[in-house]
């Protein structure tokens, strides 16, 4: 949500931010700016401030990026609109009318209204309706000799958010940046320096980084840079290397990054299952989870905590503990859950689920947790991102970056992190041997599986130009296929704006059969498992108030109008499968409605703020 890249050094920088922005476009797309300065001039220890911004996508500001605009030290921002509308005005970065501070802003500035008030009171005059500019305006009227000092104390008197980048003309030799609660990574080049909200902005030029803290700021010179708290103590910070190469952000060949990431599923499993089974004890060992045996006897629950896809991923991960483990397990959104001051049991196993290892409710949420005591472990893909360093321990997903907004690849990595998990919990516990045997069999045909069902693409793109003049779509499954219609039904709505609702099988007679009729289609989600006859009655029932059904099943069903079949697993891992189809049918709904698919109006990925 809304990128950050900067640069210092020797290169030209416009074009490197501009390739920076390209690769960061994903997390908000509908402005973009950046400003730049070289070396001052003859005599001069003051530089000038070059800055360039437009309303819309990052090709629209390369349009207007001058020819000549000669520079090796700048900031660049994509934009996800939080405080007023998208345009010009309200793109970053934000300069004072002197044109002496330059600032890009992830966050959001709670406190800015107030700030706004009495820094008009004074006189300053505002240009746009951001809550940054008033960041802009802390920064320039500060009277302290150095910019790390006007910067402090601008963050010291900001509430809220942020991960920021500031240059100052009076201080062209460096670029100042803080931390809290937005993400913000140091690139570490030889003689020169990178920063930005996403390793994936700096992997084509360095893979060494330095991830700061919530309460860090850092100076950042062409051959050096330091970090230190906003109270001004020096911290230590030594580089580590990404794992993820350059190329995995490139498309690969494909339309989009929703068609790659979906495609790349058989290997992201496959990566997610590496080194982890012991055949030998019929279970799997998680390196990280940094839980041992006595205290996973000791868990009497555990809670589940996610947003959106991953919030769907944690509910079949519930039931997968569950059956597996025989521990009580729930999953809720963790944007509910930090709200409703929740009684915190020590014998509750926390898992907190993010692809991002960003997300700002469920870090809130698992700050509260550790503030109360309890033990809270991760399910995320990015390594070192904020979840993953504030958890206790957890497991790695292995996906691979997603930079699609709309999650595939990571939902089913994911929902297999779980059942490594559960299998663990299930082996510590009373899962017998031989069912341990029958699961890893199970994941181990997933990839093979994985790929039987993407072979079918052209099937299910068929399907989709039928039912892509549908204005509204139904989603059923029941107990495990539930949580399957449910992240069927958002990413058919993200993506194709199809109107769609999620309910439990179970529940249709409750209320939603009054809305069945011929212009709405029903996908049904009717595993093989022990439920199948009560499937085919929800079926049944549907058919008989002639609404159209679509079967996402292991056998064709009489009662559909269509069936996707897809392979049979152990009936515990079925749901992992199910989901793939239904990705590829939103994918081609959204293709045939002629879609921006990998940018959702309205939306951007890794929602850092509130
Ligand atoms: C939907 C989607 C979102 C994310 C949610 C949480 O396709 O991607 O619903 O799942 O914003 O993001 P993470 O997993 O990064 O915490």
């Amino acid at each position: 949500m809304c990128g950050i890249v900067g640069y210092i050094g020797k290169r030209d920088v416009a074009p490197l931010l501009l390739e920076g922005l390209q690769r960061l476009e994903y997390r908000g797309y509908d402005s973009a700016g950046l400003v730049i300065t070289g070396k001052p001039a003859a005599g001069k220890t003051s530089a000038t401030l070059k800055m360039v911004k437009a309303k819309g996508r990052v090709r629209d500001l390369e349009a207007r990026v001058p020819k000549r605009f000669a520079g090796t030290t700048g900031i660049a921002h994509t934009r996800w609109a939080t405080h007023g509308a998208p345009s010009d005005e309200n793109a970053h970065p934000h300069m004072d009318p002197e044109g002496k501070v330059a600032i890009v802003h992830n966050g959001i500035i709670d406190n800015a209204d107030e700030l706004r008030t009495k820094l008009v009171s004074d006189g300053v005059v505002f240009l746009s309706e951001t809550d940054t500019e008033v960041v802009t305006h802390l920064i320039a009227r500060s009277q302290a000799p150095t910019l790390e000092e006007k910067v402090r104390q601008a963050v010291r008197t900001i509430e809220g958010t942020y991960g920021i980048a500031v240059m100052h003309a009076d201080f062209p030799d460096r670029i100042v940046v803080a931390r809290n609660g937005s993400p913000v990574v140091l690139g570490i080049g030889e003689k020169e320096m990178f920063v930005a909200s996403d390793v994936a902005a700096l992997v084509s030029h360095t893979r060494q980084v330095v991830t700061l803290d919530d309460g860090e700021m850092a100076t950042l010179k062409a051959d050096d840079f330091r970090t230190y708290t906003t109270e001004g103590s020096r911290t230590s910070a030594t580089p580590t290397t990404v794992e993820w190469e350059a190329e995995s952000y490139d498309m690969g060949g494909h339309d989009t990054y929703m068609h790659k990431e979906i495609s790349e599923q058989a290997d992201a499993v496959d990566r997610v299952l590496r080194g982890r089974i012991d055949d030998r004890f019929s279970t799997v060992h998680l390196g990280g989870l940094n839980l041992d045996a006595r205290e996973a006897r000791g868990v009497r629950r555990v809670k589940i905590l996610g947003c959106g896809t991953s919030y769907h991923a944690g509910l079949i991960g519930a039931q997968l503990i569950e059956e597996l483990a025989r521990i009580p397990a729930d999953a809720e959104p963790a944007s509910e859950f930090r709200y409703r001051n929740p009684v915190v049991d020590p014998d509750t196993l926390y898992v907190a689920v993010s692809q991002s290892g960003e997300t700002y409710d469920v870090l809130a949420a698992v700050q509260e947790l550790k503030r109360k005591g309890a033990r809270v472990l991760g399910v995320v893909n990015v390594v070192g991102s904020a979840i993953a360093r504030e958890t206790d321990g957890g497991v790695y997903v292995h996906a691979g970056p997603e930079v699609c907004v709309v999650s595939t690849k990571c939902f089913t990595n994911t929902v297999v992190s779980f059942a490594l998990l559960a299998l663990h919990l299930g082996r510590i516990r009373d899962l017998s041997v031989a069912d341990g045997k029958r699961i890893i069999e199970g994941l181990r045909k997933l990839p093979a599986q994985i790929s039987e069902i993407l072979a079918t693409e052209d099937d299910i793109a068929k399907l989709a130009q039928e039912y892509a003049g549908a204005g509204s779509m139904m989603f059923i499954g029941r107990v495990r296929g539930y949580p399957v219609a449910l992240e069927a039904s958002l990413k058919l709505k993200e993506i194709s704006y199809i109107h769609a609702e999620a309910y439990p099988a179970s529940e249709l007679k409750h209320g939603p059969l009054a809305l069945i009729e011929p212009a709405l289609p029903t996908v049904a989600i009717v595993p093989d498992d022990e439920l199948l006859e009560k499937n085919r009655a929800a079926l049944e029932e549907i058919k008989a108030r002639s609404g159209p059904i679509l079967a996402v099943a292991h056998a064709p069903q009489e009662k559909a109008d269509h069936t996707i079949v897809v392979p049979k697993n152990e009936t515990e891992l079925d749901s992992i499968l199910m989901g793939i189809p239904l990705q590829l049918l939103a994918y081609h709904t959204a293709l045939a409605l002629g879609r921006d698919i990998d940018k959702p109006r309205n939306l951007a990925k890794s929602v850092t703020v509130e």
